[in-house]
């Protein structure tokens, strides 16, 4: 480094240099003072991708999930603004030491929690590249690379989904953005502008981003309906058509159907098919949320599901879960990508954009910007592009079928065990099961406790990390096992802290 900086202390606050006094007249910027040496730059890349090296290679090694309190944490971080700058190296190396590795570790081998993605090195390199160049697939002008790159990734995706050609849409920062871009499009061209009277629906199991998304819509909480899942947890299409034609009688608006391929508590799918159907009958749009489970469609076992997402008009799909992808990574698709331009276009608005002018496509030019809410916007489809050329769509699809291997072992695991009970069956990665010791208790509140105690008593082995849903109204313990460095001996290892964790608050003692 040919800078002399003071590296910040690991812990504690620092004194921040001192500005300006009043009448002091500010030093004017010097240039280069927001640029390193291409020295300097070569020798905190280098340590940057050492630290990232080290951190996939060894992330294994410690424990799923790490956290520490507010106030350590205000301790360590809650820092006066750094007026005079530091070592860079030193600042990377009191990141990833001490700050970043504070949280789950998703791509742990034995980290069953929520969703949970690995990412990968290409993607990693794909971020670093695409920040460098400052890269914006948004106006044609601006980008036509990035563009023509997320062009290329969207026409992927389609194919390894089994979606028409003709689908069309964008990268969105995850599930939450492409199920509100997606309802926004269904809103516009069904309702006209008046919200008056219109119903969404859904069932209870749909992502609270659904909710969400209908909220920023400006649709008030009556006019979205969840309804009671079947008993495996789906939608159930007789309950639905019975809802709109009641809703139909009342004289509201019924517009879009929400359908969950992957619903996160169980992995449950909608019957989509059947959906698709009744809305065609009705009139309706058809949104599937396959932010989770679209990715089974891309697999050898889930090749079925091709079909049936053809039929929505709609489609949300994470590459940053089921498709190893690091945050944010998301998806949206249309069947007719003509909608997505009727609600996002910049012109669509009547403030002066005379400012864009120049940059308005012409010809076969495409500005990704005017279909959704973004106009600035990173190249996140260079991750899926970068990983898929890496690695090839083929190790996708077996990786995607090696999570399905894991739940389909676990599940028959678990059955065989006298003190686990399986409460639903391996959806699409994901499972829930309940614990029951010899000396469980019968009361349904204290064995939900326990369940919860469980989960507990197992994290703080530091050796697997599974939490707990509600299914049916009472608390199970769920696991998601589509991470591709998991092996059926994880699997066993996370099953049989289970049993010992509710073996020994049952004070039972342990056989295993
Ligand atoms: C089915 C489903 N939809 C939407 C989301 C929201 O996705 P994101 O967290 O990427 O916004 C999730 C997240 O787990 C999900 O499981």
């Amino acid at each position: 480094m040919t800078r002399s900086r003071v590296d910040a202390p690991a812990t504690g606050p620092v004194p921040s240099a001192r500005p300006a006094s009043a009448g002091e007249a500010p030093r004017p910027y010097r240039p280069g003072e927001l640029a390193l040496s291409a020295e300097e730059m070569r020798a905190a890349g280098r340590h940057a991708v050492d630290l990232v090296v080290q951190r996939l290679c060894t992330v294994a090694d410690g424990p799923p999930h790490a956290v520490a309190g507010p106030a350590e944490l205000a301790a360590l971080l809650d820092e006066p603004l750094p007026e005079e700058g530091g070592d860079l190296t030193g600042l990377l190396d009191r990141l990833a030491r001490d700050v970043l590795p504070l949280g789950i570790r998703f791509d742990h081998p034995r980290c069953f929690a929520f969703v949970p993605t690995t990412g990968n090195y290409p993607a990693v390199l794909a971020d670093l590249l695409s920040t460098a160049h400052l890269s914006v697939p948004g106006a044609w002008l601006v980008g036509s690379g990035p563009t023509r790159v997320e062009l290329t990734a969207l026409n992927w995706l389609k194919e390894l989904l089994g979606l028409p050609g003709h689908w069309g849409g964008l990268f969105v920062s995850g599930g939450s953005v492409a199920n509100l871009t997606a309802l926004a499009a269904a809103r516009d061209h069904h309702l006209a502008g008046d919200l008056a009277g219109a119903r969404l629906y859904c069932s209870t199991q749909a992502h609270p981003s659904v909710a969400r998304a209908a909220h920023l819509l400006g649709l008030g909480r009556d006019q979205l309906t969840a309804l009671e899942p079947d008993a495996g947890q789906r939608l159930d299409p007789r309950a639905l058509a019975a809802r709109i034609d009641a809703d139909r009688t009342a004289g509201l608006r019924p517009f879009a159907v929400v359908a969950t391929v992957g619903t996160t508590g169980t992995g449950a799918v909608d019957p989509v098919t059947d959906l698709a159907r009744l809305c065609r009958r009705h009139g309706l749009w058809l949104h599937v949320d396959g932010a989770h489970g679209a990715a089974y469609a891309v697999s050898e076992r889930g090749h079925h599901l091709r079909d049936a997402l053809g039929h929505a008009d709609s489609l949300t799909f994470d590459p940053h879960k089921w498709l190893f992808q690091p945050y944010e990574t998301g998806c949206v698709l249309v069947r007719d990508p003509e909608l997505l331009r009727a609600t996002f276009r910049m012109a669509r608005h009547h403030l002066d954009t005379g400012y864009l002018h120049p940059a308005e496509a012409r010809h076969d030019e495409v500005n990704l910007d005017d279909l959704g809410p973004q106009q600035s916007r990173g190249l996140r489809a260079l991750k899926v592009w970068l990983s898929l050329k890496t690695f090839g769509a083929a190790a996708f699809r077996r990786a995607v079928d090696h999570g399905l291997h894991l739940s389909d072992h676990a599940a028959a695991r678990i059955t065989a065990h006298p003190d686990l009970d399986l409460t639903s069956p391996p959806g699409l990665g994901i499972l829930t099961f309940r614990c029951r010791p010899p000396g469980c208790p019968v009361d349904p509140a204290a064995a939900d406790r326990l369940q919860r105690s469980v989960s507990d008593a197992v994290r703080a082995t530091g050796q697997a990390l599974l939490l707990t849903t509600r299914v049916h109204g009472r608390t199970v313990l769920r696991m998601c096992t589509i991470n591709p460095a998991t092996t059926t001996a994880d699997i066993d290892a996370a099953l049989g802290l289970v049993v010992r964790a509710g073996r020994a608050m049952t004070t039972v003692p342990d056989e295993a």
